[in-house]
């Protein structure tokens, strides 16, 4: 694999210590940075490189909740060594003179400085000016290596700023320079719904409107914004994961095949999918958890939403007149993400006049926690007497919380950035079709709902899904406990 530097903009910043440090690590301790790669991190304030070390350590160790298994020396070492800091403001020319010649003495030290990642870790006003100024001191250059971006949420509020990103974008970059990060893509679990679907075709068939009855899917948190207050007052739950890590969660699970393994045929099925999403705006129910505007950095009378519901159908032959409920938020009862795929009930079902006969089946992709592929049937309860009894077929994937049995979304995406793969991150369509199917329902501007912390959200989302005579799943723990 090609070595390369990385650059990242906003080395201290939230992303940067909950995700990218974290991933950089994870990923040198597999071993897949190649050799000679370097890592630059840029921010405002002057460190020297004792204090960028200490900062990664300290990153490593104490501020990354998620980062639980325990951090080698070795590979610190490993990473220390690659490891660089230059201070700036991004929005200064004489910056990317001095990143120029940064690079330049990196080089005539031996390290390859011909590849270049840029992460933009770091707030979007900020983009025009790096693109401009890269522009102008040569180094988007690709005359004798490959020069990529990664670039993440949010990609503009709505679609039409989305376009003008997009377009800011490829003013400076092409569609295959850019790496448009959504970390659902990048988890092992969703990306497991497409193996399973298409490697099993016993499933597959079923998968349609003759068979399926209604489609639920979840992402809920039992915790709060946290010190996101500046950032999530302003775009909401909605916009926050709605347009982008839900409507994923959709496309995998209601693709149609693609024809090969590859980026464009994979993306291709997604968008197809995507832009067959009808909003349904008067389906919507905004609500906003009971002391979210006493939160740091929130609006005393903010309208930001903190829990949304909606119901969508897809425009296609396969899917037409399933309905899909999609919920969302903070502060609920449970952290749990998964998609349920609801079987219809066959009309002549044996048994269905006893107890639970009429329960339909069930299958489950629990994106996380007790992460597995579960299908839920009856079964005869054993004994003498003729009884149902609901149950689950099960793969599970056994996670515990001390051993990562799969790579984080953002270790695996960097990683398939460094080799050039693009097939889990969005491409410019994608993000607009995402934002052309939100924009109607975001539009509304429907005053939230106030919803107790720990409950389900507000009851008008149960009469959204109970006016057409269904109702929530109650997320299970019964299956791939951890
Ligand atoms: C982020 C959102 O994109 O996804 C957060 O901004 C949300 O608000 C997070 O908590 C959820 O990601 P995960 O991987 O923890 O489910």
């Amino acid at each position: 694999m090609d070595s390369f530097v990385l650059i990242i903009f906003g080395i201290t910043g939230n992303l940067a210590q909950i995700k990218l440090i974290p991933a950089l690590y994870d990923i040198a301790e597999k071993g897949l940075l190649p050799k000679n790669t370097s890592i630059i991190g840029i921010a405002r304030g002057k460190k020297n490189q004792q204090e960028i070390k200490d900062y990664f350590k300290q990153v490593l160790h104490l501020e990354n909740r998620h980062h639980k298994h325990p951090i080698k020396n070795q590979v610190l070492e490993q990473l220390y060594n690659n490891l660089h800091y230059l201070d700036g403001y991004l929005d200064d020319p004489n910056f990317y003179i001095k990143l120029k010649k940064y690079l330049d003495d990196l080089s005539k030290d031996g390290v390859n400085c011909k590849n270049k990642i840029y992460y933009l870790a770091t707030y979007p006003n900020l983009y025009k000016d790096i693109f401009k100024n890269l522009q102008a001191s040569g180094l988007n250059k690709q005359t004798s290596g490959w020069v990529r971006l990664m670039i993440e949420k949010p990609i503009g509020v709505d679609e039409k700023s989305a376009r003008e990103l997009n377009q800011l974008l490829l003013d400076y970059y092409s569609e295959d320079q850019i790496f448009r990060l959504d970390h659902y893509l990048g988890k092992e679990t969703l990306q497991n719904i497409l193996t399973f679907r298409f490697s099993n075709e016993i499933f597959e068939p079923l998968i349609s409107k003759d068979f399926i009855d209604h489609i639920q899917i979840i992402a809920a948190e039992d915790f709060g914004i946290g010190a996101r207050g500046g950032y999530y007052d302003s775009v909401g739950a909605l916009k926050d994961v709605g347009q982008n890590h839900l409507l994923q969660m959709l496309a995998f699970a209601t693709m149609d095949p693609p024809s090969e393994f590859s980026n464009l045929a994979v993306t291709k099925q997604r968008n197809k999918i995507l832009e067959k999403l009808i909003p349904i705006p008067k389906k919507l129910v905004l609500g906003q958890y009971e002391n979210y505007k006493s939160k740091e950095n929130v609006d005393p009378n903010s309208k930001a939403d903190t829990f949304f519901a909606f119901k969508t159908e897809i425009d296609n032959d396969r899917f037409k007149g399933v309905p899909i409920y999609i919920r969302g938020g903070k502060k609920l009862a449970k952290t749990v993400t998964e998609i349920a795929i609801v079987f219809k009930n066959p009309a002549n079902r044996l048994f269905k006049h006893m107890d639970s006969g009429e329960e339909p089946n069930i299958l489950f992709y629990r994106i996380q926690p007790n992460e597995g592929i579960v299908l839920k049937i009856l079964v005869k309860k054993p004994g003498h007497k003729s009884e149902l009894e609901p149950n689950y077929m099960q793969y599970c994937y056994k996670q515990t919380p001390d051993n990562h049995p799969f790579p984080d979304p953002y270790e695996r995406l960097i990683f398939d950035a460094i080799k050039g793969d693009q097939t889990f991150f969005n491409d410019a369509k994608e993000v607009e079709t995402e934002w052309h199917f939100i924009d109607p329902l975001a539009k509304q501007k429907k005053p939230p709902i106030i919803y107790k912390e720990g409950s389900w959200g507000p009851k008008e989302a149960d009469k959204l899904i109970e006016a057409d005579g269904r109702s929530w799943i109650e997320p299970s723990v019964e299956f791939c406990p951890i």
